[in-house]
């Protein structure tokens, strides 16, 4: 057995190579986990998971596209093989294609809901007939966003999938308590990551006028959530909506 929190317990943390994914994975490694990080890009994936490696952490990359139902499955198996098992899933992986809503292209539309929701969905599912499988209990966490509880202008599409994953978290949490999976999302706010970079100054500035606490939040705020819900003192906890956002939205 041992000490650590999370000793024992197996991650899977998608979209993790760069941004709040990756400060999750490492946090879940810091405190004992072994992690399986998943993204597209084989190389980024590469340097993420060899720095993660170079901590000590136990780790497994796994490139595959969340949004398809074959990489899904894939990540699962590969999961299962390297570590054994699995405890804890974190649906991180999202995009954004804004545009207003009048001048959107369905693929805007499609792509955002195809990673974000349906990505969630898939992993889920997969991840869920795994644990029940193992009789074990375990945990999901979905990483949504401030813009699925107030709506964002410019992000109709992202408003809508980060809206239907709190959906989707709840009806999960309902269905998968029989079998001792607790299922939570974090919605985070306005946080420094390369999603976040292209946003223009006069946004920017806008946005940070409606933060309470004046400032940006870092992945690492975000993780320390996420790391709490994975943990044994989130026990009694299922179905909910933590913000981490500086009081954007309260
Ligand atoms: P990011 O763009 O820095 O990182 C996103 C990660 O997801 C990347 O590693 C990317 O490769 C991966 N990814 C994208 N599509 C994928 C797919 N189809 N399959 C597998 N991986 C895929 O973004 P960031 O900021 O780290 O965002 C992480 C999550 O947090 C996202 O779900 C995002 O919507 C959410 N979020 C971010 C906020 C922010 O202010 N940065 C605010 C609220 C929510």
């Amino acid at each position: 057995m041992s000490a650590a929190p999370l000793g024992g317990r197996v991650a899977i943390v998608t979209g993790a190579s760069r941004g709040i994914g990756a400060a999750i994975a490492a946090s879940l490694a810091d405190h004992g986990a072994a992690v399986v990080v998943s993204g597209r890009d084989a190389d980024r994936l590469e340097r993420a998971v060899k720095e993660m490696e170079a901590t000590g952490a136990s780790v497994h990359g796994v490139v595959a596209d969340v949004a398809k139902r074959e990489d899904a499955d894939r990540l699962v198996d590969a999961a299962k093989q390297r570590f054994g098992r699995i405890d804890i899933l974190v649906n991180n992986a999202g995009i954004t294609r804004d545009g207003l809503l009048v001048r959107m292209k369905d693929d805007d539309w499609d792509s955002v809901m195809d990673v974000n929701l349906r990505g969630a969905f898939l992993m889920t599912r997969a991840v869920a007939k795994a644990i029940i499988r193992q009789k074990s209990g375990g945990r999901v966490i979905n990483i949504t966003s401030t813009a699925g509880a107030m709506g964002n202008a410019g992000q109709a599409n992202y408003s809508a999938a980060k809206a239907g994953l709190i959906g989707l978290t709840k009806a999960a949490a309902r269905e998968l308590a029989h079998w001792g999976i607790l299922v939570n999302a974090v919605a985070p706010g306005l946080i420094e990551t390369d999603m976040t970079a292209s946003i223009s100054a006069a946004a920017r500035e806008a946005l940070m006028a409606q933060i309470p606490l004046g400032r940006v939040g870092t992945p690492g705020e975000v993780a320390e959530m996420v790391r709490f819900l994975a943990g044994d003192g989130a026990g009694y906890i299922t179905g909910q909506v933590f913000h981490v956002n500086g009081g954007l939205y309260i």
